[in-house]
């Protein structure tokens, strides 16, 4: 049993926004076993009660949420038009997931899959600052006043781009470096190093909202509720 806000319900059937579903229930539309609700805070138990629109029964439609351990040479979309694999095809299961944001096609590492698009864009809005770490060979030694650089911002695209921690992992390899970033552009940890002339020769994502690849590469696991919960909890606000 999980006891849900009746506008989450309502917003996870696919009918509409949370925001538009509080309308609904203040303009009496909506029923709960059979009773007509007005009280816009009302939960429901997602198993047992029967929630009506107009008279119609609803149903909340599950929400799934996986980590994959990507492998290289995967493309991070539900179809590619060149034929190439795509994620999608790396798990086993019917429901329509779609991947959190995009990682390159050699790229490895943490990608998380989902069919809850609330949760989905949770993770991708740059208001919340979710952090992910990049493990990231380069092609030479990065100096100490670029990694000042890349901490203070520098400017991709006209946009400013800033890694908020630097570390390396080993004290005498200064071409491997760990970073932090909190926003999601295509390519950006490349396009980072790119604005200073340095190559990535390797990128591994080692956490996303420090939820990290504990599974084999190219396996996979659902989230755990505690997970999930974590994450909203550690990020929204
Ligand atoms: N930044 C990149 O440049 N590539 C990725 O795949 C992820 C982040």
């Amino acid at each position: 049993m999980t006891l849900i806000r009746l506008n989450k319900y309502i917003s996870d059937s696919g009918i509409t926004s949370r925001r538009k579903a509080d309308e609904l229930i203040l303009q009496g539309r909506v029923s709960v076993n059979g009773r007509a609700v007005f009280d816009l805070p009302m939960k429901v138990d997602d198993e047992k009660d029967i929630v009506y629109l107009d008279g119609e029964v609803i149903k909340a439609k599950r929400h799934f949420y996986f980590l994959l351990n990507k492998p290289k040479g995967v493309v991070t979309t539900t179809k590619d038009e060149k034929n190439r694999r795509t994620v999608i095809e790396l798990l086993k299961t019917k429901e329509r997931i779609y991947p959190v944001g995009r990682l390159d096609y050699n790229t490895t590492g943490v990608l998380l899959l989902t069919n809850d698009g609330e949760f989905s864009n949770f993770l991708t809005h740059p208001k919340n600052k979710v952090p992910r770490e990049y493990e990231v060979k380069l092609d030479r030694p990065i100096a100490d006043e670029d990694k000042l650089k890349l901490l203070k911002g520098v400017y991709i695209y006209g946009n400013k781009g800033v890694f908020t921690k630097i570390v390396f992992p080993k004290k005498n390899d200064r071409k491997f470096v760990i970073v932090t970033s909190v926003e999601g552009r295509n390519h950006f940890v490349k396009n980072m190093f790119k604005t200073l002339s340095y190559n990535v020769m390797s990128l591994n994502r080692k956490s996303y909202a420090g939820i990290v690849a504990d599974v084999p590469v190219g396996a996979y696991r659902e989230l755990t509720i505690s997970e999930i919960k974590g994450v909203i909890k550690n990020y929204g606000g």
